[in-house]
């Protein structure tokens, strides 16, 4: 079914809780009832909402916001090792890891709690405690606007990086995920070397799955703001990727500093949330905005900000870790 709303109120529908509207929201249930959206009721500008958790709105959308409503999860096939399993853009990411716990399904287990739908999941390639959805995607199966057509693209052809995919780029405005096929495993594959997760699966008893989602989802309680309280959208910042000669001087300088290897062995991934609690700004508030007090790399709305007022303090956030360190920090949020 298609469900139309004019003069949209979508303040709940984006996690931030910023109040603002769209010039028209439209439901779907059916990935074929794309033609129809397409062919009759979507004049001009368009965007896919998925959970409205990864996007800052400083102003009402011009526009048309199509968001997939389509709740299937449907096993595709088996065998000793896998099962394939594909999952409708408006599932719930986190429904989707928690129906393969009680399957006793391997591989999405670090990716607890993570709020968005899958729809949302393939575009800045969802990642936390060492692991990607891209290490668990097969393929994903999307509308082509233009063409009006159905596709599907391996993952390889999503060009998939560090929150990175083809659809922030050459695919951007262009197509509507409309599901994602995953690829699970049967045999344990526990992956525990991300920071505290190994203590704390061990204080559950050790690492089944049910453990380890408890252990992530407990960890990300204590450092991460509920959006349902709260109005926010996870990390705001991604992590940057900077030459191996200026994370040595930093070091130099700091070498408490924590630093990853990047995916191009030449450059040195630094934490954003550690060069914002460095510069001061840990629990720094402004108006109806702050930074979260556990988690540097978290905007928050305290209540009632406008998506004007977080702007604001995300430039002021990039400044000073500019003035402080010499590093640019990029937004993963999405600015509208
Ligand atoms: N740190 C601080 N102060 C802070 C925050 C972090 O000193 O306020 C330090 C930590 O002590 C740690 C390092 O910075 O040494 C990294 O912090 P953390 O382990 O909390 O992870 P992160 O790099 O800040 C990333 C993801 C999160 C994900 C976590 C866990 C990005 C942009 N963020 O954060 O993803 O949950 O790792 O894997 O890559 C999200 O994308 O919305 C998100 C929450």
């Amino acid at each position: 079914m298609i469900r139309i709303f004019d003069n949209a109120d979508i303040t709940s529908r984006n996690s931030f809780h910023v109040c603002q509207r769209a010039k028209r929201l439209i439901e779907f249930d059916s990935p074929e009832e794309l033609i129809e959206i397409f062919d009759h009721h979507t004049k001009g500008e368009w965007m896919a909402l998925g959970g409205g958790n990864n996007i800052l709105f400083t102003r009402d959308a011009d526009m048309t916001l199509i968001a997939p409503c389509n709740l299937t999860t449907e096993i595709t096939s088996e065998d000793e090792q896998c099962v394939r399993v594909r999952v409708g853009a408006g599932v719930e990411w986190d429904d989707f890891v928690e129906w393969c716990v009680e399957h006793e399904l391997w591989g999405a287990e670090n990716l607890s709690l993570i709020p968005g739908k899958i729809g949302a999941a393939p575009v800045q390639n969802i990642g936390a405690y060492g692991r990607e959805a891209k290490d668990i995607i097969e393929r994903v199966n999307i509308f082509r606007t233009d063409e009006r057509t159905f596709d599907s693209l391996s993952a390889i052809e999503c060009d998939f990086g560090y929150r990175e995919s083809i659809f922030k780029h050459a695919l951007k405005g262009r197509v509507i995920i409309v599901s994602v096929d995953f690829v699970l495993q049967k045999q344990a594959a526990p992956d525990l070397h991300y920071g505290d997760v190994a203590k704390e699966v061990e204080r559950r008893g050790g690492a089944n799955l049910r453990n380890i989602r408890d252990a992530i989802c407990s960890i990300r309680r204590t450092k991460l703001p509920d959006t349902a309280v709260t109005g926010n959208a996870g990390s705001f910042f991604k992590n940057p990727i900077v030459e191996r000669e200026c994370a040595e001087q930093l070091l130099a300088e700091y070498p408490d500093m924590p630093h990853y290897p990047a995916a191009d062995s030449k450059r040195v991934k630094l934490a954003a949330g550690w060069l914002i609690d460095r510069a001061g700004l840990k629990g720094y508030t402004e108006g109806h905005v702050g930074v979260h007090p556990r988690q540097a790399l978290v905007l928050i709305n305290t209540g009632g900000a406008n998506g004007g007022e977080v702007l604001a303090l995300a430039r002021k956030v990039q400044r000073t870790v500019h003035e402080r360190f010499g590093i640019e920090i990029d937004t993963e949020v999405n600015i509208l």
